[in-house]
């Protein structure tokens, strides 16, 4: 087998030498406080049921979906799932990716032109940053949720600019907090900007039915676009984006990474359809869900771990500062049978190092307590 280049090599090295090779982990039996199935619906038996009953009595014959939806792969089951999370959405289109990292290439690579401005948030996820660099718009980010220097930035290139974006998530995938949505939609109504908003770590969990931060907040009427992910609260995978029936047909013309590429199989698509259902009917496990972020939190407070970005989503990032503290204190915090991810730089930036720890409705008060206790005394040593 050819060796790998010599400068790949050394990059690797460089990892090795900055404690940030990525490698990939074994299954893990520890107790979860890693994974994004907030509501645990990955291992419900009754969507896996239900898809697969739907799929038969529909005849279904096929695996896959054999080839691009323009060509062979638009399998009729998308049509009904996409009406049915648009107006789940109250939305009046829904375009479904193969995922939210699809979604986000696709989107922010063909939506922003040229003479166009995109201002997005320092802390966005990377499948949007990946998009921009496709893009012949010009990119400006801002201080995380800081609507004052947004203000000034809109305030500085507004007058050169065709067309305004402005992207945020509406929990931020590593740290949990939230931009203030109504703030930030009023600011850009004001001055005609587009608003994009992902979506992807608050579908299932705010809103009565689990429509998401925006829908909770009712603000979808004034938002360009809406990114919402399946991988995450609803347990399965894939993501759509949420806009106008003329946004719909563009991406259908122009996202690339949504015409190029095979189309989700049946199987998905069905387990898409009931983990929706499942979400807006079970409200008993949203609630479980939101006592045990309510305890983790009563948990910080009680034992003064003040080390915690604030946060009221699934998502709680305790700061360490430094590759080699936070590896260690996850390692220490593994031994002891939790499943708590140390995110390094260069993920995060410098001196930002953390550990997230995910909540999912099935996390036990006496889990959470004990995961809190052994880090309180992992950090004192
Ligand atoms: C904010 C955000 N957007 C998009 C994505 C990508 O979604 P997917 O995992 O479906 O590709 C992620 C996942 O990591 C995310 O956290």
């Amino acid at each position: 087998m050819q060796q790998l280049p010599k400068s790949l090599i050394e990059k690797l090295e460089q990892r090795t030498q900055n404690d940030a090779l990525r490698q990939l982990p074994e299954q893990s039996t520890l107790i979860d406080f890693a994974s994004n199935d907030y509501l645990g619906l990955s291992k419900n038996n009754t969507i896996f049921d239900a898809a697969h009953q739907y799929l038969i009595n529909q005849g279904n014959q096929t695996n896959g979906a054999t080839g691009s939806r323009l060509i062979s792969g638009n399998h009729n089951l998308y049509q009904e799932v996409e009406n049915y999370i648009a107006t789940f959405h109250d939305s009046k289109g829904a375009l479904i990716f193969n995922s939210g990292y699809d979604a986000n290439v696709g989107f922010f690579s063909a939506v922003p032109q040229k003479g166009d401005i995109v201002l997005y948030d320092e802390f966005i996820h990377a499948s949007i940053r990946d998009g921009l660099r496709m893009s012949n718009a010009k990119p400006y980010k801002f201080p995380h949720n800081d609507l004052g220097a947004l203000k000034k930035l809109i305030e500085r290139h507004k007058s050169n600019a065709t067309e305004v974006y402005i992207v945020t998530e509406s929990v931020f995938s590593m740290d949990g907090d939230s931009p203030d949505l109504i703030a930030l939609t009023k600011l850009a109504t004001s001055y005609n900007c587009n608003l994009v908003v992902d979506e992807a770590h608050a579908l299932g969990i705010f809103g009565k039915e689990g429509e998401g931060l925006v829908q909770h907040l009712g603000l979808q009427n004034e938002i360009f676009a809406r990114i919402v992910t399946f991988g995450k609260g609803l347990g399965c995978h894939g993501a759509a984006i949420l806009g106008s029936p003329q946004l719909k047909e563009y991406l259908v013309n122009f996202a690339r990474s949504f015409i190029y590429t095979t189309g989700l199989p049946p199987h998905a698509l069905a387990t898409i359809y009931f983990a929706y259902r499942q979400v807006q009917t079970d409200k008993e496990n949203r609630k479980k869900l939101n006592d045990t972020i309510t305890f983790f939190l009563s948990e910080t407070k009680r034992l003064k771990l003040t080390t915690f970005i604030e946060s009221d989503s699934t998502i709680h990032c305790a700061i360490l500062s430094g590759n080699e503290k936070v590896k260690n204190i996850a390692l220490q915090l593994q031994n002891k049978g939790y499943n708590v991810k140390a995110i390094l730089s260069p993920t995060v930036p410098k001196g930002q190092e953390r550990l997230r720890f995910c909540l999912h409705s099935y996390n036990t008060p006496l889990e959470i307590s004990g995961v809190l206790n052994t880090l309180k005394k992992a950090i004192s040593l």
